[in-house]
């Protein structure tokens, strides 16, 4: 099903992976796009996941509708269960390919891509997608990781494994693990001469989290 065989999503749709990602919320994964969200716009989320986020986004936009879009099934079933558990009929989940959306152009007024660029063999081909569905005056709106940036303490020798393993993979299929520093650059790129820039950080410090990310 994939349009991109040279980039292989590494982290795969384990049930393990839609927990972590199920965590995600507009506040503490777009808290930047927050401000300039207002009711009635149309709003599409690339790579949504199993849809935490673009349910939350479509509770701010309402009675503006959202599409989530994802390229494999299996975090589609996942979203569409979300928005069963929310009672939210009206944002629809898709099928469709980051880097050859679905849509004319000048669709959306928002086009959201939390933690996806990162995992793409050609992410400008896919900002300069985002930019051609969104309307002029709109916003293409990204958020991205940076692995070489996270940090932690103990330095345990096996977490520095983990990291190194899992860039290795990530670029082993093409993608880009340090995205975050890169995003300036490859917006100038994909033709967006003055993105504006924010960093916000997940901290994972106090008991509950240090319990779920070391047990979870
Ligand atoms: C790290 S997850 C982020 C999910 C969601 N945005 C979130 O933050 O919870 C990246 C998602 O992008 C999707 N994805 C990867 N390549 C894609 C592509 N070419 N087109 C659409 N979705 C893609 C994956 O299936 C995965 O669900």
């Amino acid at each position: 099903m994939r349009s991109n065989p040279s980039g292989r999503y590494t982290l795969g749709h384990e049930h393990s992976t839609l927990a972590s990602h199920r965590t995600r919320t507009a506040a503490n994964s777009a808290a930047y796009l927050l401000p300039h969200l207002k009711p009635g716009m149309q709003l599409l989320d690339i790579g949504c996941g199993p849809g935490t986020i673009s349910l939350d986004l479509a509770a701010l936009v309402a009675p503006g509708k959202v599409i989530g879009l994802e390229n494999t099934e299996t975090p589609l079933l996942a979203a569409r269960a979300e928005a069963a558990a929310r009672s939210d009929t009206s944002t629809m989940f898709q099928f469709g390919d980051a880097l050859n959306l679905p849509f004319e152009d000048d669709r959306f007024d928002v086009v959201h891509a939390h933690q996806v660029l990162q995992h793409l063999a050609a992410p400008l081909t896919a900002l300069r997608e985002m930019l051609r569905v969104c309307k002029p005056g709109g916003w293409v709106a990204a958020r991205d990781a940076d692995y070489a940036a996270m940090s932690w303490y103990p330095e345990l020798p096996g977490l520095e494994q983990w990291r190194q393993t899992y860039c290795a993979a990530a670029r082993a299929n093409g993608a880009e693990p340090n995205a975050a520093r890169r995003l300036r650059a490859w917006a100038h790129a994909a033709g967006i001469p003055h993105p504006r820039m924010t960093a916000s950080l997940w901290c994972y410090a106090d008991t509950e989290n240090c319990l779920w990310l070391g047990h979870g």
